[in-house]
């Protein structure tokens, strides 16, 4: 239906790359790491030119979430899905609890579900909706997960659940992480996988512990009796992080970019990242709801994303074609809806590099589109 419409250049964007995931990495990163010829990819990851990289990832996540002394900054290979199995091998004592409200929060409580000597209990909502979490210190359990940005609906979280001494507060952070306000003094286990809001490349983890969610995972790795397998265990995480090294070999060119993406999100701050994110999401929701053929998919405004804005399309306007159109143009990437959502909806990723410019841009284009 979109297929005899011409693309008004004027109209299209400076940069494709909408997508929820991975994100726009600079192209100034790239030249970054050209730059560095001989002296960084290729060499040992055990000297000082890689060692100095997550020396720098370390110190400018501190800056930027402002982290409390004794918090841990920790890093490994797999990202956030072997997280999920890390965590419920290494981090759970007896039971986890899981508010769940997309695919990605149910694959953790899945995840941790299938280990035969912990227990998981997960509180659901419908997809596109948000839940808040309230006081869970009466929860029988020893871990509570939630999800700070539901990337599979656009949904974050609105407050932290309470907790009591004896239990870890888990927060995965992946697709929010950075961008999705938190107060990271109140979460024991923040991480994510730096190919979001992080402008990295997919593969690494990144988990900022406190000091109780440290001596748990240390405690539950020396504990003789449970099985964890070396490349997930938390101490050869923890003892590596401690001298910016990664266990096994990392991809040097992961660290470099998420090393970039810490400086320049600490030349603006936390603060003004969360607001600049609001005000590009704000764009989205507003001309979804000035628009009588589309909707936000998440009612709840407190629930909506500022990172992954969700938009549902009437169903006469079949938007898949559209968006087959402009990515073979390569005018646009990566606003589908998430794959096992099947909703005729955008996902529209505005994550920090996406400049406020280049979103109005792209909705204006999609109004030509459907408005044609
Ligand atoms: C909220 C959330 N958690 C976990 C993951 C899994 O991350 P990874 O593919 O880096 O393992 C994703 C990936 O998109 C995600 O969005």
């Amino acid at each position: 239906m979109f297929e005899n419409i011409q693309t008004p250049k004027n109209l299209i964007p400076s940069d494709p790359r909408f997508g929820a995931g991975p994100s726009k990495v600079p192209v100034e990163f790239l030249e970054a790491l050209r730059e560095t010829g001989t002296n960084l990819l290729g060499t040992s990851h055990r000297k000082p030119a890689v060692k100095n990289l997550g020396k720098g990832i370390t110190e400018g996540l501190r800056k930027y979430f402002n982290l409390p002394e004794n918090y841990s900054v920790v890093y490994g290979n797999g990202g956030a899905t072997l997280l999920f199995d890390m965590i419920g091998l290494g981090m759970v004592e007896s039971k986890s609890y899981h508010f769940t409200c997309g695919e990605f929060s149910k694959k953790w409580f899945k995840s941790h579900h299938k280990i035969p000597w912990i227990d998981a209990e997960e509180k659901a909502v419908e997809f596109g909706e948000g839940q808040l979490f309230g006081d869970a210190s009466d929860i029988d359990a020893d871990m509570i997960c939630v999800t700070l940005n539901e990337t599979s609906t656009g949904v974050i979280i609105d407050d932290l659940p309470v907790i009591n001494e004896n239990q870890i507060l888990a927060v995965d952070a992946t697709s929010g992480g950075g961008q999705v306000a938190c107060d990271l003094s109140k979460v024991d286990c923040y991480f994510f996988s730096p190919q979001k809001v992080f402008a990295s490349e997919g593969g690494l983890f990144v988990a900022i512990l406190s000091p109780k969610a440290r001596e748990r995972a240390l405690k539950i790795s020396d504990d003789s009796t449970r099985y964890v397998p070396e490349i997930m265990s938390w101490k050869q995480a923890i003892s590596n992080s401690d001298k910016f090294q990664v266990y096994n070999t990392p991809s040097i060119s992961t660290l470099f970019f998420l090393n970039e993406q810490i400086k320049l999100m600490n030349e603006s701050g936390y603060e003004r990242v969360v607001q600049e994110g609001k005000a590009k999401a704000k764009l989205v929701y507003d001309w979804a709801e000035t628009k009588s053929y589309l909707s936000p998919f998440v009612k709840e405004q407190r629930f909506r994303s500022n990172v992954v804005c969700t938009i549902n399309v009437d169903e006469s306007l079949p938007v898949d074609s559209l968006l087959k159109k402009l990515h073979d143009e390569g005018v646009v990437y990566g606003i589908e809806a998430y794959r096992k959502l099947g909703q005729n909806q955008f996902r529209i990723g505005v994550f920090h590099n996406v400049l406020q410019d280049d979103v109005q841009k792209l909705l204006d284009l999609l109004t030509y589109y459907l408005e044609h």
